[in-house]
Parts: structure tokens; sequence; C-alpha cells
């Protein structure tokens, strides 16, 4: 019985993203279940470092949670032979100067998404890292979601039959910031600063459609900016310069489509805050965050089109929950989890820098897609 350490600069903690789901939910969750088992009475000890920009912040949460280290020096860090890996939650305008830094240091790594601003800036990671030979993966957490989990337990139980169609419902009233403050970061509402609805969400949707349905072959998109002045952290006016809507077309290797919306200016009429729709000849589902429903062709109403008489179906009643039969972690400590293993067994992980670019690749085509108002499409990857 061994305990093995696996030391883990964690760049980015003071975010939204860095603090809640990769410190809290991840790292700090798996030390607290006593470390990550790795079979035969081996564990693996996540020791993070925080790294950040704002001293006094770093200081409060490695207090808060009685951790030792943390430092503003990123250069220093990255000196520090005995760390493993570099992972970066930062804002993404940040991420690739710091990225080659770890890899120049020979640290593996794992990255939010999206891996960088631009897709040449993503496929120069994956090729720099696989030239310094150290492993390497993206955040893709939504298929760890419950609801895309039994989605997939679906598919892979042959319920729909041949899948037709998806249809996403993604977003949420992002307030403006003036008489409400708003929810999300301001610089994801400045295109200059590396936000923007497309290049936040495109990538989530990259990976969703190719590993449930088939790799995206073509996109057309309608992005948008719906309210052109928010207010910033400070109450400050700005101007969005970003996206904050995007629609999108995507057609699907095996032939069938999907076509996902993407808002910060919508209110949830839904059950969740992202839902997908999928019609199949033999039956259809709904899945959300954390649930799923299923409409079997057995089952299906026959509905006649009659504005003049009220409808006769309660539409929603009819469709059956998929039970859970299974205890569901989080979805970022699940990745967490394999990543280290992956790190400190060597086992396989399917999500690398180079499926980091294809998300980053889907955004920039859907943006250019907007721009030259035409469908385009996506060629599939290579290093
Ligand atoms: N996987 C997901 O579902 C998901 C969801 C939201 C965001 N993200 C990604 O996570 C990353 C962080 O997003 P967030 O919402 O946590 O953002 P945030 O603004 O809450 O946090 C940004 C972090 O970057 C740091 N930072 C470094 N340089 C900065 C700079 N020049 N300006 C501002 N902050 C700077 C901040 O100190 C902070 O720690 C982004 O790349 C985003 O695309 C992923």
């Amino acid at each position: 019985m061994a305990r093995r350490t696996v030391r883990i600069a964690m760049n980015g903690v003071t975010g939204r993203m860095g603090y809640r789901q990769h410190l809290l939910r991840s790292v700090l969750a798996i030390r607290e279940q006593g470390g990550l088992d790795l079979g035969g009475g081996d564990t693996l000890w996540p020791e993070p470092v925080l790294v950040g920009r704002r001293e006094h912040a770093l200081r409060e949460i490695a207090e808060r949670h009685g951790l030792a280290e943390w430092s503003t020096d990123l250069d220093a860090v990255l000196a520090d032979t005995t760390l493993d890996v570099y992972f970066d939650a930062q804002v993404t305008s940040a991420r690739v100067e710091a990225v080659k830094k770890a890899i120049a240091a020979g640290k593996h790594l794992y990255l939010e998404k999206p891996t960088a601003t631009d897709l040449e800036g993503a496929l120069d990671l994956a090729r720099l890292a696989d030239a310094a030979g150290v492993k390497h993966g993206v955040v893709q957490d939504k298929i760890f979601l419950p609801g895309l989990l039994k989605l997939k337990r679906l598919i892979d139980g042959g319920f729909f039959g041949r899948i037709l169609s998806v249809r996403g419902e993604f977003g949420y009233w992002v307030f403006e910031g003036d008489w409400q403050q708003a929810q999300r970061p301001s610089w994801n509402y400045r295109a200059q600063d590396g936000g923007g609805i497309t290049v936040d969400m495109f990538p989530h949707w990259e990976y969703v459609l190719h590993e449930l349905f088939g790799r995206v072959t073509a996109v057309q998109a309608y992005v948008t900016t719906h309210v052109p002045t928010r207010w910033d952290e400070q109450g400050e006016p700005y101007e969005a310069t970003a996206d904050d809507a995007a629609y999108g077309i995507f057609q699907l290797e095996g032939g069938a489509v999907a076509q996902i919306n993407s808002s910060w200016a919508v209110r949830v009429n839904r059950d969740e805050l992202v839902e997908f729709q999928v019609d199949g000849t033999h039956g259809s589902a709904v899945a959300g965050l954390r649930e799923c429903r299923v409409q079997h062709r057995s089952a299906t109403p026959k509905p006649v089109w009659n504005p003049d008489l009220p409808a006769t179906y309660a539409f929603r009643d009819q469709w059956q929950d998929v039970p859970d039969n299974a205890a569901f972690d989080n979805g970022f400590k699940a990745e967490w989890e394999l990543f280290l293993r992956h790190v400190a067994l060597d086992e396989p992980f399917a999500w690398d820098l180079l499926a980091g670019a294809r998300g980053v690749q889907l955004a920039e085509l859907g943006l250019r897609s907007h721009a030259e108002g035409r469908r385009l499409d996506v060629p599939e990857l290579t290093l």
C-alpha cells in the first residue's frame, strides 16, 4: 500500500470555474474521499499549488482550505522540478502564453476550454505538447453530466433506431449589470478579451455531438449581439463587442442534423438550462443536465392539427423518465480522475489537445460562417 503524490499548479483558481468546479468540487473533493484509488491499495494524493495574479485572493483561498502552497510567480512554480501538472482555468486570452511556459518546463497539461482563442494557437499547443512528450487533456465536462450519460446509454442500447435530428436549447438571461449585477464576468462580452458565446459554447457542442452522434462535418451559424451595452464589475457601462447569441446548424457524420441555440439573452421556459431533444425512427428523448425523458414509437400519440380546438393531449405528460441506475459524480471531478489516472498509470485519455483544437475550430468556423453568410465544411483536423 503506497500513497503517491501528484503536484498540480492550478492557475486561475480565483475565477468562477477554477475555484468552484476545479479546486472545490474536483481536486479538494478527491482529497476529501482520501485520494484517488489507483487499485492494489495504492492511492494518488493531489497536492495543489495555487497560482494567480492577486496575492491576497490566493492567500485567502489557501487559508480557507488549509492549503500550504500558493504563488503569484508562475515562472518560479514551473521551475520546481517536483511539480507534475500545470492546470489552466484563467481567462481564455491568457492561456496560450502560460501553457507554452509549462510545456517548456516539461509539465503535463490539463486545460479549460477553449484551449486558445484561435485554431492556430490551439494546434500550436497540441503540437508543442506532443513534441515535448508531456501528457495533455482538455476539460470536456458536459459528456459527464448525468442527463447526457443517460442519453449515451439510450444510444448504446439502440433505443432510437436511426437518429434523425438533435435540437439543443442552451441559455438563460444574463443580467446587464446596471440594476442587477451580471452573473457572468464582463470579459465574456468583450471580443478583444476573448469573450463571446460562440467561442464559449461551440467547443462544448463539438465534443457533445462528436461523442454522442458523430463528427460535425459542416456548420452554418447566425451570430449576434442582442444586448449592446452592459455594466462591468465596477458598475461602469461598456460596449458589448462580443456575440451573446449563436444559432447554429451542424451536419453530422452519419447523416443526422443538429440545431443548437446558445443565448445569454433568453429567459428560461424549460426544465433545465440546457436541453437536447433527439428524434429517432424508433423513439425520442429529451436530455438535460440531470434528467432524461423518452417516448417510444409504440407510445407516440397521433396529434391532429386543428387550431379551432384546445389540445386534448398534455404532451409533456406522455414522456417517461429514464432511471439513474447509477450514482453520478460531479462531471468535472469524474474527468479530473480520468486525467490523473492517465498521468499516474498511463491509462488512455481521449480528450487531448487535438480534441481541444477541434472545439476551437468549430467556434472559428461558426463565426466565419456567419461573417460570410454561408455554410462551411469542417475539415478533419490532424497535427
Ligand atoms: N467547462 C466549462 O463549462 C466552462 C464554463 C465557464 C468557463 N469556462 C472557461 O474557464 C475559463 C475561466 O472562465 P471563468 O468563467 O472562470 O472566468 P473568471 O473571470 O471567473 O476567472 C478568470 C480567472 O483568470 C484570471 N485571470 C488571468 N488573467 C486575467 C486577465 N487578464 N483578466 C481577467 N482575469 C484574468 C482571474 O484572476 C481568474 O482567476 C475560461 O477559459 C472559460 O472559457 C469553462
